[in-house]
């Protein structure tokens, strides 16, 4: 069975709405974790958007299971990760102006400048994924770099508008998925996996682990607003 990582970016995301104290992300991950989650995974941006330094930091320290930290591959972040030293660091793109990550790292573009971050990481300790698109291409260069694994980005199947363009998206996570594990690296999935697309990669078996973080977030909202009102009745019922 592949695992499962979950990502509490968007706990933070709700504490930093407000810029107080609550929800804690770092208690998101113990109930992910006593919840079966096999790692945790936070998004560190250069904005600083949601997840915070400090939160890295208690994670660093509190996650039982393993702590994957996404980040850019800049000096800053490698500085970063060496001092925390995360279990595992997946190398994404970023951008200040997208909502979210848009797609893979270009390792045609970017390769030597990646490929310095991934030696300094592994050198380090701290093996590398590297979130990267279906194109064949990318997988060889993430090969050759010797990064230790990859994170194949699903998100163009995730969010198609139709079943043609769905399922040309998933046959080249197929592809991708068959191509890394021929090559030795580990694999990962992720981006808009929700309830309803994680379906599809039934029998996908060399994925090692999704990474999913949204729609568990936007599912906890849901399912723990009966309690939540329920909660607050009963304490407005005492006045
Ligand atoms: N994998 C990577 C590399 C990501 O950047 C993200 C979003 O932070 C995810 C997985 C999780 O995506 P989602 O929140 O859509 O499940």
């Amino acid at each position: 069975m592949a695992g499962l990582a979950v990502n509490v970016d968007h706990v933070a995301t709700l504490r930093e709405a407000r810029k107080i104290h609550y929800p804690e992300p770092v208690a998101a991950a113990v109930f992910a974790e006593l919840a079966g989650a096999d790692g945790i995974v936070v998004h560190l941006r250069e904005d600083r958007r949601h997840i915070q330094d400090r939160d890295v930091r208690i994670l660093r320290k509190i996650v039982q299971t393993k702590l994957i930290l996404e980040m850019a591959s800049t000096s800053e972040m490698v500085g970063i990760a060496l001092d925390i030293k995360p279990d595992i660091v997946t190398l994404v793109p970023e951008k200040r102006e997208e909502v979210t990550t848009e797609g893979g790292l270009d390792l045609v573009v970017h390769k030597n400048s990646v490929a310095e971050a991934v030696d300094s990481l592994q050198n380090g300790g701290i093996p590398v994924s590297i979130f990267i698109d279906t194109d064949p291409e990318q997988i060889k260069l993430a090969h050759q770099i010797d990064a230790a694994m990859v994170e194949i980005h699903t998100g163009t199947f995730c969010d198609a508008t139709t079943s043609i363009k769905r399922e040309k998206a998933f046959s080249t996570i197929v592809d991708a998925v068959k191509l890394a594990h021929k090559l030795k690296l580990k694999v990962n999935a992720g981006h808009g996996i929700c309830y309803k697309t994680i379906k599809a990669f039934k029998g996908l078996k060399e994925i090692d682990e999704f990474s999913i973080g949204h729609s568990i977030v936007s599912r906890a909202v849901l399912v723990g607003m009966e309690r939540a009102v329920k909660e607050m009745l009963a304490l407005i019922k005492e006045l």
